[in-house]
């Protein structure tokens, strides 16, 4: 880098120049030939370096301009459990990707993973910001080129929601306003938004389709019901392709073993049915909690419908290829088919090898007893179905990423199978 250094008290004729990191002495007093010549020199020298540094600090970055073919996706979360997966998989598909997280969820390792996957230049680029600081996200938007976003980033767990609604309320909604603001200003013409099942409630009849009523029981399905419609009052008046995806119950991590899920410890006790599956078959914790067996089901434990990451990324895909100008679509991403608790323990007991104790407890609040998708809206509209729906496959590979990373994302250790 090139400095000046001078101090405003120094006479005129004593002040020195820093050359990359070398002193000269102003020449004048000795105004011999040669110094001149070696001024003039250095002068042009000085200009070469200064021409060449503000040509580089012009030519934008590949993430600041558009280029035919290739589609900018800013993945909002792409630290987390499902957002670094489809980070991943749009960066196979040769997509741009830009993640923006605040990794107060999730994994720098999973940024690792996928830097090392994509080293290339202007395939992917990681931005340390939070959702929540409305400047941030619009220098965001004003330096980068965006042909659509995905927005994955939220807190997202029914359990802590009933205790923290705030959080929820402004992380959520909130946030999705700043980023829905953003897209306006800045002209982005896809939005991908990552909404749930628990915008549903407790429906009465199941399976559940797009037209069941949404009314939801905890701040975290409100908060996300609340985000799809500003979103759908925005849409109004806007030329926005929008595509809102309910997931039910995400499972599973990539077959090839590069990604997980990796959530904080602390989260633990909020934690969802496969993580404490695991810890319970690690023995890291005593062993698992179900909560609630006097539900209205044939087993009286809670029914989910579980979708494995690989196919809800699949989703993604499918929904920004289809999405169209002036056009919202809403669906769900789920199987259509239920599980219940006791049944998703005996196959984590499968997949995982383990003696996995189980302790019945009454039930957790906010929770309801059963919940499973209608997904023919979305074979028909966008030929997307599910096809990773064997539940003991999915916790397969995703044990298989879990034994060998105990630590999460901190250092791997070999497997033993
Ligand atoms: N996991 C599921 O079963 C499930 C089901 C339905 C819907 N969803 C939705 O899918 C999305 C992703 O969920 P996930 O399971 O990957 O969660 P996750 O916690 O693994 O990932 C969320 C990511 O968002 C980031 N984040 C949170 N607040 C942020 C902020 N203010 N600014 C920037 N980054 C922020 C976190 O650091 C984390 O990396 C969420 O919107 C969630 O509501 C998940």
């Amino acid at each position: 880098m090139l400095s000046f250094n001078r101090t405003r008290n120094q006479p005129r004729a004593n002040r020195s120049m820093s050359l990359g990191g070398m002193d000269y002495v102003d020449p004048k007093k000795k105004s011999n030939y040669v110094g001149k010549i070696l001024m003039a020199g250095a002068l042009t020298a000085l200009c070469i370096l200064m021409l060449r540094q503000s040509t580089s600090f012009s030519t934008p970055s590949a993430f600041s301009r558009r280029e035919a073919g290739v589609t900018h996706v800013l993945v909002t979360g792409g630290a987390g459990y499902i957002g670094s997966h489809a980070a991943l998989r749009l960066l196979k598909d040769s997509h741009r990707v830009t993640i923006v997280d605040n990794l107060s969820r999730g994994n720098l390792g999973a940024i690792k993973v996928l830097q090392e996957l994509f080293p290339e230049p202007g395939r992917l680029q990681f931005l340390f910001a939070d959702l929540g600081d409305p400047k941030a996200v619009n220098k965001i938007f004003s330096e980068n080129a965006f042909d659509a976003v995905m927005h994955f980033a939220a807190v997202a767990y029914v359990g802590e929601s009933t205790l923290d609604p705030l959080k929820y309320y402004h992380n959520i909604t909130s946030n999705t306003l700043v980023v829905l603001e953003a897209m306006a200003v800045h002209g982005v013409k896809t939005l991908i938004y990552s909404s749930t099942c628990a915008t549903y409630g407790e429906p009465e009849k199941m399976p559940i389709t797009e037209e069941t009523p949404q009314i939801p029981i905890n701040p975290y399905g409100k908060a996300k019901k609340m985000a799809e419609d500003i979103i759908l009052d925005f849409h109004k008046n806007s030329k926005m392709a929008v595509m809102i995806l309910r997931y039910f119950n995400v499972i599973g991590s990539d077959p090839e073993g590069r990604l997980g899920e990796a959530p904080r410890p602390e989260l633990r006790e909020h934690g969802r049915i496969s993580g404490a599956c695991f810890d319970a078959a690690r023995e890291i914790t005593p062993g698992l909690k179900v909560r609630g067996t006097d539900y209205k089901t044939p087993d009286g434990t809670c029914i989910r419908d579980y979708i494995d990451v690989t196919d809800l990324v699949d989703a993604h895909v499918k929904a920004l290829e289809k999405a169209m100008p002036g056009k919202v679509g809403i669906y769900n991403v789920g199987t259509g088919k239920g599980k219940s608790v006791k049944e998703f323990v005996e196959a984590c007991k499968k997949a995982t090898g383990a003696t996995i104790k189980v302790e019945f407890l009454p039930r957790r609040p906010g929770d309801y007893a059963e919940v499973y998708s209608d997904p023919s809206k979305i074979l028909r509209d966008l030929n997307w179905t599910a096809k990773y729906t064997n539940l003991q496959d999915s916790l397969q590979v995703a044990w298989r990423w879990q034994k060998s990373h105990v630590n999460g994302y901190g250092p791997a250790l070999a497997t033993t199978d």
